[in-house]
């Protein structure tokens, strides 16, 4: 597995060494180290998930190529292209460009989730989870930076109560409270659910933080 992964960084080191809107190199990996421990205690396909997480972000590769969305389904036939420079089977290429089509699904979201294959919900939950906690509070105000995205609007009402991957938010603040809040509830697992307490937690302490000294009252 090891081998694989390594290809498959040189590969897509070039692909992602220009990313600065918190998707990088460093998210690929962060992903696959969350994947392998919730994998641990919860089982799959050791080498598929691993795979999945390592690739399952090149659509934003696409879409800051393209500066038009790009979904995860856009992005399978460039993944493909990568999987057939490896050694696995067409199995296991069709298991893992499944993972990645359906790694954005969320049960707040319109569509809610429609898979339910271990594989698949493992990724999900370590693609969120690096979005939330510490890692995730620098990664939504670096997204925010890299799209000219304000910290807060506080004329701007709350007005987005399910989430479209597609759509703006008013501010980075908004963004957490249309999304990064609600990841905590959205995980499949229970080794995830676990991990993602904490990190919540973390976050409900920076909110509160945040408009404390936005108020001046600390
Ligand atoms: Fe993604
Ligand atoms: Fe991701």
């Amino acid at each position: 597995m090891e081998q694989i992964i390594k290809q498959l960084e040189d590969e897509i080191k070039t692909r992602f060494h220009k990313e600065s809107s918190g998707h990088d190199m460093y998210h690929l990996k962060r992903v696959l180290n969350n994947a392998m421990t919730i994998q641990e205690k919860e089982g799959g396909d050791r080498l598929i998930i691993a795979v999945s997480a390592f690739l399952h972000d090149i659509h934003r590769i696409i879409q800051q190529e393209t500066g038009k969305f790009c979904s995860p389904k856009d992005s399978l036939v460039q993944v493909k292209e990568i999987l057939d420079k490896t050694n696995l089977s067409e199995v296991q290429k069709t298991n893992v460009l499944h993972c990645i089509e359906f790694h954005e699904e969320y049960a707040f979201s319109d569509t809610g989730k429609t898979v339910n294959d271990i594989e698949t919900l493992v990724l999900q939950d370590a693609d969120n989870l690096d979005g939330i906690g510490a890692i995730g509070i620098g990664r939504t105000f670096t997204f925010g930076g890299a799209n000219k995205v304000v910290m807060w609007v506080p004329e701007q009402p709350f007005n987005r109560d399910t989430f479209d991957e597609s759509e703006k938010d008013h501010s980075t603040i908004h963004h957490f409270h249309s999304k990064l809040l609600k990841l905590k509830d959205n995980m499949n697992t229970e080794t995830a659910k676990k991990m993602a307490n904490d990190r919540h937690n973390f976050m409900e302490t920076f909110l509160q933080e945040f408009f404390d000294e936005w108020e001046g009252k600390k």
